[in-house]
């Protein structure tokens, strides 16, 4: 199988924990590795977080890279009442890794994208990639593909009556990452909340995924719990948001999320910072720099989603046709 070579840039994060099992499940992928932004936690919150999953995982193998600590210009504004004190939902697991944490995300991602093909799934704010454009914009054009989970097109915002996180966190980043992939005539398949809103994991499925798994139902149990108990008091929703994995999962299968070709800019300042403007009518006359996904098959995601980290075929999971908010 012709495996594609992928960095996932990221913040964990619970989401993002789910999607780098998902990714390291995932034959069709090689991971590279793991560059970490500051973002739900602070950077080296983020590093410890990956290094557990990669243990977890049995993947200490994968490399690690911390990154920006803050970002570009506004200030860092962490996301730890979401996904709690240790980012990792107050499941408080042990260390994974002695010393200090290895520096170097963004030359990291700069060798690898110069070398070979290479694509980046980016889980969290684009600082990281932001910093690689000023620092070596060849490297940025280099990049096969970006998938970024972030911004939102008709769903509200997350952070904001009109903000998701990830853009809202660091908008300036976010801003030049859309206006270079612009300059470039490259696309950027922007997995936002239109979509990850879709993807709901709820009590039921958590416990159908112990049933098939102890061991895993009561990992993934431990990590979302927090979630979960933020979910009902902030959104009145039984259950949890699962955004990260969704941009793993389409990245491996182009089916599984449709959208249409825009031009993305993201606010930089006032009432509306950080939204994704998405010129869907083509005001602007420009040539589109996003794919915009607006539609997701959450029982598909699902059937991946399951199927993978609990290493079992379609069919073993007949119940989830039933258990999938649609
Ligand atoms: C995004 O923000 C973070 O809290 C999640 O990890 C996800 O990447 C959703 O808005
Ligand atoms: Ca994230």
């Amino acid at each position: 199988m012709n495996r594609r070579r992928v960095i996932i840039d990221c913040d964990p994060g619970i989401d993002d924990s789910l999607a780098l099992m998902l990714a390291l499940s995932s034959q069709e992928l090689e991971v590279a590795g793991i560059t970490i932004v500051c973002g739900n936690g602070p950077a080296e919150m983020g590093f410890s977080n990956a290094k557990k999953i990669l243990s977890q995982m049995g993947r200490l193998d994968v490399p690690v890279f911390l990154g920006a600590e803050h970002p570009l210009k506004r200030e860092y504004v962490n996301a730890l009442d979401t996904h709690g004190a240790d980012a990792l939902g107050e499941s408080f697991l042990p260390e994974a890794f002695e010393g200090v944490p290895q520096k170097g995300a963004v030359e990291f991602l700069e060798k690898e994208l110069l070398q070979a093909n290479c694509s980046v799934i980016a889980l969290g704010p684009l600082t990281n990639l932001a910093l690689l454009i000023k620092k070596n914009p060849e490297a940025y054009e280099r990049m096969e593909e970006l998938v970024s989970m972030g911004g939102n097109f008709r769903s509200h915002g997350n952070c904001s009556p009109v903000a998701e996180y990830n853009y809202w966190a660091d908008p300036d980043a976010a801003a030049l990452v859309y206006e270079t992939a612009a300059k470039l005539g490259k696309k950027i398949s922007m997995v936002g909340l239109d979509v990850t809103r879709r993807i709901v994991l709820t009590p039921d499925l958590l416990s159908y995924m112990k049933r098939l798994d102890r061991k895993m139902g009561a990992f993934v149990e431990r990590i979302t719990k927090f979630y979960f108990d933020f979910h009902w008091e902030w959104e009145h929703l039984i259950g949890c948001v699962i955004n990260d994995p969704l941009a793993v999962a389409y990245f491996v299968d182009r089916s599984l999320c449709d959208g249409r070709e825009a031009y993305v800019a993201v606010e930089t300042g006032g009432l509306t910072l950080g939204q994704s403007v998405v010129d869907a009518e083509g005001f602007y006359r420009r040539e589109a720099n996003a794919v915009v996904m607006t539609e997701t098959d959450p029982l598909r995601f699902f059937q991946m989603f399951f199927g993978r980290i609990l290493s079992l075929k379609e069919e073993q999971l007949d119940l989830l046709p039933d258990l999938v908010r649609r």
